[in-house]
């Protein structure tokens, strides 16, 4: 049932020349970077293990003691913030016998006192060390003081928690020029006021994020949705050099807006807008995200991210969650609006969805091949570009050095 199996060395050499075309001539990539197995192994070795993810936000860890159960791939980690504040990525593995400390636990989020592992008792302090092993006294060469719970790098931007699952380049730098162009919102202090879980998803994450990044398909699967709010040939789409990060503006279209205001159409709202903004911000929606799978929408009532979670080659997880400021919590109709909210992010995304699955399914076709890339699919190149410099090791990247090797 699946296209000829190339080589993988046959495969990145093609990602690699895709991802040079010039932006008139750009394709997508080859289908089975869509479902292989060996993609996907490498993929969780260059990418997942190396780069940062975004695994919840501040607010859903405020006091010490408080946790967040957090898987990424096979790795289980425990986002907790300690006694003194500071937020912590822990293994969640006992370093006994590697019982999974939250083992019993079936809540995703908690608050303890300390982290007990239920097979044999053993207790480890808010910030990983180990505190109490019972009836182990007299062990001849087990040396207690040296023994905690590893340690993961951990970055908290814009309230988002990103943590790597080894130490590499540091987020924040890299983040820097998305952060100017969110001024005004004061994203950190907003909070989660609600989820609409979607579960696993029989779709690869790059189908995924290459449908959330791209605004080609507004025309077609959002043609009655999304069409009308944000029409696709009035988006702008803004990259970093280093193409990580991306942002795409979604101006409210003419037959959306309830008003006029300096110039700018205004974009209906569900929630009172965020004070201060100018008017072009209260006209628009932005998309924006740092890869490989970090992606929200942002207007100028809240903000919605995608909680994509990779879990195989043609699978992952989701939940979308909606992050308000705090004073909307305490305005007139808040219920009401947030429930206006998850139903609206409810219908595009099950629009999303249905999309999604006859993609993938499209991709493991015999016929399936890489098609061209219109200038609203650009952040796809930039996705392109993104993997290359990941996948490919740099000696087979630069010719110079190949010619002399
Ligand atoms: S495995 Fe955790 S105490 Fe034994
Ligand atoms: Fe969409």
């Amino acid at each position: 049932m699946t296209t000829v199996a190339f080589p993988l060395a046959t495969l990145l050499a093609h990602l690699e020349a895709t991802a040079a075309l010039p932006p008139d001539r750009a394709w997508s990539l080859p289908p089975g970077f869509y479902w292989r197995e060996d993609v996907w192994a490498l993929e969780v070795e260059r990418v997942f293990r190396k780069d940062w993810m975004c695994v919840g936000r501040v607010d859903q860890a405020p006091a010490p003691g408080d946790w967040l159960k957090v898987d990424i791939l096979d790795e289980p980690l425990v986002v907790i913030r300690d006694e003194v504040g500071q937020l912590r990525a822990l293994s969640r593995v006992c370093r006994h016998r590697a019982m999974d400390l939250l083992g019993e636990q079936a809540s995703q989020t908690g608050n303890s006192r300390a982290l007990l592992c239920p097979y044999h008792l053993w207790s480890y302090s808010l910030d990983g060390r180990l505190k109490a092993t019972p009836q182990m006294q007299g062990h001849g060469s087990f040396d207690r003081g040296a023994c905690r719970l590893p340690e993961f790098p951990l970055e908290v931007w814009q309230g988002f928690i990103f943590v790597a699952l080894e130490p590499g380049a540091p987020l924040a730098p890299r983040l820097a020029p998305l952060e100017r162009r969110l001024a005004g919102f004061d994203l950190p202090g907003w909070r989660i006021a609600g989820t609409v879980p979607w579960g696993e998803v029989p779709v690869n994450w790059k189908v995924a994020l290459e449908n959330g990044a791209e605004f080609y398909h507004h025309i077609g699967t959002h043609r009655n949705t999304l069409q009308p709010l944000w029409p696709a040939h009035r988006v702008q789409i803004e990259s970093g050099a280093d193409d990580e990060w991306f942002l795409g503006r979604m101006p409210v279209g003419p037959d959306a807006a309830v008003g006029i205001d300096g110039g700018y159409p205004v974009h209906p709202t569900s929630l009172p807008p965020v004070e201060g903004l100018s008017a072009r911000q209260r006209s628009e929606t932005v998309v924006a995200g740092l890869f490989p799978m970090f992606f929200f929408a942002l207007g100028p009532d809240g903000a919605i991210w995608f909680d994509w979670r990779p879990t195989g080659p043609s699978s992952h997880h989701l939940d979308i969650r909606i992050i308000v400021p705090p004073a909307s919590f305490e305005a007139e109709g808040f219920a009401d609006g947030l429930d206006a909210m998850q139903a609206g992010v409810h219908s595009v995304q099950a629009e999303d969805a249905a999309a999604n699955v006859a993609v993938q399914r499209g991709l493991r076709a015999r016929a399936a091949e890489p098609g061209p890339l219109a200038p609203l699919e650009s952040i796809l190149v930039q996705l392109q570009r993104y993997l290359a410099r990941r996948l490919v090791p740099a000696r087979a990247r630069d010719p110079v050095k190949v010619m002399r090797a």
